[in-house]
């Protein structure tokens, strides 16, 4: 069985579509959810699926201590679904090439520090930008600079706020995300 981990900060709604992708799939298991917020929306989403949540601090994320929770669920995938802070180098060197994110736009353009969420649309419409898309990455020590797994674009010449384009971006996240997952898992 392939045990999946996945990180989120927020909302979770990436997380969800994921855990209930792979749900009653014998094949996979969501095996843990870690985020760095107690207040976050996933934690909830995860109790639905009775998939263990853990809470971490920043402290934590960057001393040692959640590399030891992540060994704990020995993953054969770690997706960072909506995870904000920088991920830290000790768990990517002890998972390479098992580290993923998903980023809200077509990178190499509109990534980087403070590239999140919101931000990141509002950057997008700003520069008058046709279209917007999805990439799904391997991480490395760089925020979003690790190779590109798969980009997918949508068109947003008509959205006149961030947040329609939020709408946009994040309902193809939702349909592409797991089954790239899935791929990746049996790649
Ligand atoms: C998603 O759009 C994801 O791509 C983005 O945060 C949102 C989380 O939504 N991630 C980043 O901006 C990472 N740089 P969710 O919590 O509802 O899944």
């Amino acid at each position: 069985m392939k045990k999946i981990v996945l990180f989120a900060s927020g909302g979770g709604s990436n997380a969800e579509q994921i855990m209930q992708y792979f749900d009653g799939k014998e094949a996979y298991s969501v095996v843990g959810v870690l985020t760095n917020n107690k207040n976050a929306g996933v934690i909830e989403r995860a109790e639905k699926f009775d998939i263990p949540v853990q809470v971490f601090t920043r402290e934590e994320l960057n001393e040692g201590k959640v590399l030891q929770i992540v060994n704990e669920f020995a993953p054969d995938l770690i997706v960072l679904a909506g995870f904000l802070l920088k991920f830290p180098s000790d768990i990517i060197a002890a998972y390479p090439g098992k580290v993923i994110n998903i980023h809200p736009a077509l990178l190499p353009k509109y990534g980087g520090k403070g590239m999140y969420g919101i931000n990141v649309h509002r950057a997008v419409l700003e520069n008058k930008e046709k279209e917007s898309g999805i990439t799904i990455h391997y991480v490395n020590d760089n925020y979003d600079e690790g190779n590109i797994i798969y980009q997918h674009t949508v068109v947003i010449e008509h959205c006149t706020t961030p947040e329609e384009v939020a709408l946009k971006v994040l309902a193809l996240e939702h349909e592409h995300f797991p089954r790239v997952i899935e791929e990746i898992l049996n790649k």
